[in-house]
């Protein structure tokens, strides 16, 4: 198999088939960052800290640029009027940002517990997970209540190409 073909199994699948399970991966460690929470001081999983931190620190950040560099505006091209969405994607799109911020600072306390060391604050750090997946859940449920469900329908054969495509490129970029 080349390497263009190696490519090309990967995006096999539609692109929003692939968004769907990033946030079902997402809801997953929302759950996990909640057992972290209650585990706190000294219940600790090291290993799944460790997983949550490069959640946070890798897949997150790559997940919003697929939405904002491709995703978002695509449906902004498709959707109608009566869709309501572009106050909607302004808002999500915005969310990112702050989230991302808030994600990375996350990892690090993370990567710490990780290392098998103590949370220098716990009690910081417990509100500060329970902070983002309280809000991280809801991103991720408005993304699939008003987002996803529109994008099945108004994106076209093409559009999901260049989606695929854009993707493709943010992962050749990353990696
Ligand atoms: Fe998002
Ligand atoms: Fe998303």
């Amino acid at each position: 198999m080349t390497h263009a073909d190696s490519d090309r199994v990967i995006f096999a699948r539609n692109p929003l088939d692939m968004i769907a399970h990033a946030h079902a991966v997402q809801v997953q460690m929302c759950d996990a960052m909640e057992r972290i929470a209650d585990g706190l001081p000294d219940d600790i999983d090291r290993r799944l800290c460790a997983q949550v931190a490069a959640c946070l620190q890798f897949d997150l950040p790559l997940h919003h640029y697929d939405e904002e560099s491709s995703l978002f505006p695509l449906l902004k091209m498709r959707a109608l009027p009566d869709d309501g969405l572009e106050g909607i994607l302004d808002r999500l799109a915005s969310e990112h940002s702050s989230d991302t911020d808030f994600a990375s600072e996350i990892a690090e306390s993370l990567e710490v517990l990780g290392q098998g060391k103590k949370s220098p604050n716990p009690d910081m750090l417990g509100y500060m997970l329970r902070g983002f997946f309280e809000r991280y859940r809801r991103h991720v449920q408005w993304e699939n209540a008003l987002v996803m469900p529109l994008a099945r329908i108004r994106l076209t054969a093409e559009d999901l190409d260049a989606l695929a495509a854009s993707m493709e490129s943010n992962r050749r970029q990353a990696g």
